[in-house]
């Protein structure tokens, strides 16, 4: 009778975990309580619970690569739309390794499509109703593709199914604002403070599917595909329809970031506020 398998009615995190460590988790954990606010729905663990939990299992399940998912739903009782006075919410933590065939396509690049945007209004929380999400990655396997990006009214681009999108345009970095349209992606994060630091000229702004076309490197990001290059988009290349140099740039400034999450990862501060 749990309310996440009734209604969906749950929020989640992915976290990456690299040499048995997770990564950003303090990151995780702040969007996690800011999904929980956004459901109205009180996070049944303190952060620091939560944290050694994680820590506990990534430490147990022994895996060197993998991702920690955790789950938090509003519990179980009769079923009824209204949330049920006396819930306990569920907590769910399981890790899993990651076989990644990452490399392989970050060398090669991938392709996208692109498609109605029919998801929710508040994509910016990462709730578990993920059923327009699934259709559309389902679709773009079905065409050959690694990804779909959401497309609203007037051409606007939001993102991936499961993952944020950027364009570079006359050596500008452009992505989609942070905003209800778009999970507010750590890696996204990452990458915008990684490539500011780097010097480039980055823009959070409204991104239309002619720019997007236009654009001369388009990568995708996420806790799992990290950054990933884009050569395809709805058949058409992309720039030269090879991976281009932004991103290997920012995934090498990121080797940085990661040397620094290691060093203070064994000196046990997890949080890595400012890379
Ligand atoms: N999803 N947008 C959507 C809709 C997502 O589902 C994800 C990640 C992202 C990227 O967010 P982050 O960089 O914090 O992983 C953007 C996870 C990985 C998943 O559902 O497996």
């Amino acid at each position: 009778m749990d309310r996440g398998y009734l209604f969906g009615d749950g929020v989640y995190e992915v976290v990456r975990v690299y040499n048995q460590k997770p990564f950003a988790l303090d990151r995780h954990l702040e969007r996690l309580e800011r999904s929980l606010s956004g459901i109205r729905l009180k996070n049944p663990l303190s952060r620091n619970e939560l944290q050694s939990l994680i820590l506990t299992l990534v430490e147990q399940a022994g895996f060197l690569d993998a991702i920690a998912y955790l789950q938090i739903t509003r519990g179980g009782g009769a079923r009824q739309h209204a949330f049920p006075v006396d819930s306990h919410p569920t907590l769910a933590i399981f890790v899993s390794p990651v076989h990644s065939s990452a490399k392989e396509y970050r060398e090669r690049g991938v392709k996208i499509i692109t498609l109605p945007d029919d998801r929710w209004a508040h994509c910016n929380i990462k709730s578990i109703n993920l059923l327009p999400n699934i259709l559309a990655k389902q679709t773009a396997k079905e065409s050959g593709a690694y990804e779909a990006v959401f497309i609203r009214d007037n051409n606007v681009v939001s993102e991936g199914s499961s993952s944020n999108i950027f364009a570079i345009t006359h050596g500008e970095i452009i992505t989609p604002p942070a905003d209800k349209h778009i999970l507010a992606g750590v890696t996204r994060g990452y990458s915008l403070e990684m490539a500011r630091k780097a010097g480039y000229s980055v823009r959070e702004e409204t991104l239309k599917l002619e720019e997007l076309r236009l654009a001369e490197e388009i990568f995708l990001t996420s806790t799992t595909m990290e950054i990933l290059p884009v050569v395809e988009l709805d058949g058409n290349p992309v720039g030269q329809g090879q991976p281009g140099d932004v991103a290997p740039i920012l995934r090498s400034a990121s080797q940085v970031l990661y040397a620094i999450f290691l060093i203070r990862f064994s000196s046990k501060q997890y949080f890595i506020d400012d890379p």
